[in-house]
């Protein structure tokens, strides 16, 4: 392929995951250098088979490609130049979160809820999606839910007014508080993406499974994960059991209090060094 193309391409994408994302990112930053393929001729009779796929019944088709000549890619150094320029306010993202019709969400909802809490904050907690009250309001976490979420977070130094952003995984109300289906988090995940690469929180804090599986996109249980450390993009992330379901049974609370007092060690380990 001739140099030429490649730009074309890389333009083309780069073009549309700003658009998706409401900002230009890092890995999209940079302008890579790119050089025409090395064409290596073989002979004309040489055919290279290849399998593409599997059959749910076992059989494997095979595509055959009868080349004149095949390319083999020079490597190109495409991270080579890349800056970490991002080009979008909190408030601008936020915006656009606000007119987002991305999903069928948007059809029921009364308000968006983009977050809420601190422009460069320590921490940030990610909830799943806003549920009635903050429906109502526009804002996460207001609820019985929010309450005890603040009380959990005031009793380890945290609060959204000082050092804390939140915000959820999706930003409209599921309705009848059902789980965000796949297809509404996947819509909005590139929202919390950039809430992420814009405010740089030291440290995140998961409110219960649906926040960790998404962020970290893997099937996570709760049950054991609570309280550990996992890292998305170099930031320490830490589930915990979600409010409600500490509402629902009160002997969650121990163990949740335990992994808060783990997080806010780690905390202030990260400030101290
Ligand atoms: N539950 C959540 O996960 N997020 C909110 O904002 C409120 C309740």
């Amino acid at each position: 392929m001739k140099a030429n193309d490649k730009q074309l391409i890389y333009t083309l994408l780069k073009t549309v995951d700003a658009y998706e994302c409401g900002y230009t990112r890092a890995k999209f930053a940079g302008e890579p250098l790119f050089t025409d393929d090395t064409v290596v001729e073989c002979e004309r009779s040489e055919r290279i088979e290849t399998t593409v796929a599997t059959s749910n019944n076992g059989s494997s088709p095979v595509v055959s490609i009868q080349p004149s000549a095949y390319s083999t890619t020079g490597q190109a150094s495409a991270d080579a130049n890349m800056s970490q320029n991002s080009g979008i306010s909190l408030d601008e993202l936020n915006a656009k979160v606000l007119r987002c019709t991305r999903c069928g969400l948007a059809r029921t909802r009364n308000n968006v809820v983009p977050g809420m809490g601190v422009e460069h904050p320590d921490v940030l907690v990610i909830g799943e999606g806003p549920g009635h009250d903050e429906d109502m309001q526009g804002l996460p976490f207001v609820g019985k839910a929010g309450v005890l979420l603040d009380r959990m977070l005031a009793a380890i130094g945290l609060d959204r007014k000082t050092n804390c952003y939140i915000a959820n995984i999706v930003k409209c109300r599921p309705p009848e508080n059902r789980n965000p289906f796949p297809d509404e988090q996947a819509a909005c995940f590139s929202f919390l993406e950039a809430q992420i690469h814009i405010l740089k929180p030291k440290i995140i804090l998961c409110m219960g499974k649906i926040a960790i599986e998404k962020l970290m996109n893997q099937n996570i249980a709760i049950t054991q994960a609570h309280g550990e450390f996992f890292d998305y993009n170099g930031i320490p992330v830490m589930p915990t059991y979600h409010p409600s379901a500490l509402l629902r049974n009160e002997e969650l609370k121990r163990p949740a209090w335990e992994d808060l007092k783990k997080f806010k060690r780690r905390l202030d380990e990260i400030k101290t060094n």
